[in-house]
């Protein structure tokens, strides 16, 4: 019975998707005529891709480090896993050795997003050891920044910068549940349980102090660092302190599936699940299922939409559904769909040749608004990649 509801369903599914634009072939093979023209680019000025600027020309990572700078390498390594093409292969390597002198550094909380994406791709992909102690360095500098009274690993350093001015002592921002991942990996390859001992109490501070009982969460918790009491929930990119910053509801969605994984305790299934109800059943989320930038952005519907939130969603409801039978799967289908046409995929030789457009960074900074970003094409390629794993 079991496997006749599948079969339905597989078939139900691939018929749906027939009907997109494209199917999950085709829009890989799309999205790859751009990211090779972008190769091109990044092995000419030895930089790794991050946007672009007002007069379309590409933008560059940014110095000494950026959080962004894993996503290119981690975009090649799924290209070179599809094509078994070696130009891929060694773009990705090109790439991660940019910044692979970043594994030590204490003072950023984003080596999960960095190094998993990059050398911890590698080494799934590869099994070549050589990857594999870059990611436990990055992981043992990570956790560094674990605090046992707050129980959570701090975000950003609070020195003389805009995160003192507002008077913070130990900020933990939502997007830093992504960050866990590279910390289950590395407990999975060293047999050591300190690094997921440290991602579930992160998770789990998180989960308790993070989220609204309606499943929204708040951007930024500033924590006591010595006793850990919350002296503030607010917002850094959001619209406001009480809003539904989207791409932090896509991280929780996408970190709490993810902790599931590698835990099996079905808390973290059950609350990414409110997690996603809260997204999808939201009256602000749009008809094509890509969000706008904040769930509660007061213009609405003329305000910037977030491809890098809808491409993060579908992905993490790829992932959910095979937790929780199917029933995401036609959500992030749809979400896909809007992706791959028109409206979200640029032309060939346009759109600094990323495959997306119409990303947001940070509209409170005045950042990267309403364009391409090399993060909304990653987990757009991972979204498609999971679909053409299970032959969808
Ligand atoms: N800090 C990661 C983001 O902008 O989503």
């Amino acid at each position: 019975m079991k496997i006749i509801k599948s079969t339905i369903l597989l078939l139900s599914l691939t018929v749906l998707n027939c009907k997109s634009p494209g199917t999950t072939e085709a829009r890989l093979e799309k999205s790859e005529q751009q990211l090779t023209a972008l190769r091109t680019l990044s092995i000419q000025e030895k930089k790794i891709p991050r946007s672009i600027d007002k007069n379309g020309k590409n933008i560059w990572t940014r110095q000494p480090y950026d959080w962004t700078e894993g996503f290119w390498p981690g975009t090649c390594w799924m290209q070179y896993e599809r094509t078994q093409d070696e130009k891929w292969k060694e773009a990705a390597i090109a790439a991660q050795n940019l910044f692979i002198h970043h594994k030590d550094l204490t003072n950023d909380h984003d080596l999960g997003f960095i190094f998993n994406n990059s050398f911890g791709k590698a080494y799934r992909i590869t099994g070549e050891e050589k990857y594999k102690q870059v990611l436990i360095d990055a992981a043992n500098a990570l956790i560094t920044r674990f605090n046992k009274n707050v129980g959570c690993v701090q975000s950003w350093d609070v020195v003389d910068n805009w995160q003192s001015k507002r008077g913070w002592k130990f900020p933990v921002i939502v997007d830093n549940l992504m960050n866990l991942e590279m910390l289950f990996e590395a407990s999975e390859i060293t047999g050591n349980n300190r690094y997921r001992e440290i991602a579930i109490t992160h998770a789990n501070t998180t989960m308790q102090n993070h989220f609204r009982p309606d499943g929204s969460s708040y951007h930024v918790l500033d924590y006591n660092p010595e006793t850990g009491a919350i002296s503030a929930k607010v917002t850094a990119q959001g619209y406001s302190d009480e809003s539904a910053w989207s791409r932090g509801q896509a991280w929780g969605l996408y970190a709490y599936i993810m902790c599931y994984r590698y835990t099996k305790d079905k808390k973290y299934l059950d609350f990414a699940e409110k997690i996603a109800t809260f997204i999808l059943n939201h009256p602000n989320y749009p008809e094509d299922g890509v969000p706008y930038w904040d769930f509660n952005a007061p213009n609405i519907p003329d305000e910037p939409r977030d491809a890098s939130s809808g491409a993060i969603i579908a992905s993490a409801l790829i992932e959910l559904s095979d937790y929780t039978g199917d029933r995401y799967m036609q959500q992030a289908l749809h979400i896909l769909d809007s992706l791959a046409g028109s409206a979200y995929t640029a032309k060939e030789g346009e759109n600094g040749h990323f495959v997306l457009m119409h990303s947001v960074g940070s509209i409170p900074h005045g950042n990267e608004i309403d364009v391409p970003i090399n993060y909304a094409d990653y987990y757009y390629i991972e979204a498609l990649s999971r679909l053409r794993e299970k032959g969808l």
